[in-house]
């Protein structure tokens, strides 16, 4: 693992949106894999910016992410759909035909295969995007007792409510969602991680120091060959 220390998230949000930028720009078709939540923001902040002055297009980029809620309306705002169009997709010159979603609203066993069918269809995801939960989960993979493979239908723990449920105002927050597994995450070429603050600290000395164990789903990162994790000092202080 290459491990990145920066002083904020603006910080990180330069270093990784500069690094889409110039691979997207390399690389004018590829498959990336996104992520929601706090973390990823800057980064896509940077590249909606560079869009915006002509440095980057997105158009023929592909796009898969990482999990859904399930039993919320695909335009519920508060659905991870709705996210990526308001932080990233209506910001840029994307297509929408090459954007996919786990639909957590169907059947979860025919979803995960027609997921995995569609990402095999594209060649496979180029770069895999990830945030870690404080309980060092990766995507919604929460600690339990083994390493799960496609995507499936997870039940949230109390520490996934306790942080996620402040987004939601209107309707409660759901407590199951459809999330790629951890084989479908390791399958992809490339991994960039980013974490921050000090409540992530902890999560991420486990993933990178602690023992490859299921009871930190992100341990087991230390067995992709190419992974490189974003860390502001507070989520690095315990390294
Ligand atoms: C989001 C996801 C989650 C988050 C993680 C961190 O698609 O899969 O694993 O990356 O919960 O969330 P934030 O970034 O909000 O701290």
């Amino acid at each position: 693992m290459e491990i990145k220390i920066f002083n904020n998230e603006k910080e990180i949000g330069e270093a990784a949106g500069s690094f889409y930028v110039d691979y997207i720009n390399a690389n004018p078709a590829c498959v990336l894999g996104f992520a929601t939540g706090a973390s990823p923001v800057p980064t896509y902040e940077y590249i909606a910016e560079s869009y915006k002055q002509g440095k980057v297009s997105l158009k023929n980029i592909s796009t898969f992410n990482l999990d859904e809620y399930c039993d919320l309306p695909k335009d519920h705002k508060n659905s991870y759909f709705t996210f990526m169009c308001e932080n990233l997709f209506s910001k840029t010159d994307i297509n929408m035909d090459n954007v996919d979603f786990l639909d957590g609203n169907a059947d979860p066993d025919e979803e995960s295969a027609r997921y995995a069918e569609a990402i095999k269809a594209k060649g496979g995801i180029d770069i895999q995007l990830l945030g870690i939960g404080r309980n060092g989960h990766i995507a919604f993979n929460e600690p339990g007792e083994e390493f799960t493979d496609e995507a499936w239908k997870v039940t949230l723990t109390q520490s996934t409510i306790d942080a996620n449920s402040i987004y939601f105002d209107d309707v409660p927050m759901p407590h199951y969602a459809l999330t790629m597994g951890i084989g479908s995450i390791m399958r992809s070429k490339k991994i960039i991680m980013i974490a921050t603050g000090s409540s992530k600290a902890q999560a991420v000395r486990d993933m990178i120091k602690g023992p490859v164990t299921p009871m930190c789903p992100a341990s087991i990162l230390q067995q992709h060959p190419d992974v490189t994790v974003y860390l502001d000092t507070a989520a690095a202080a315990l390294l």
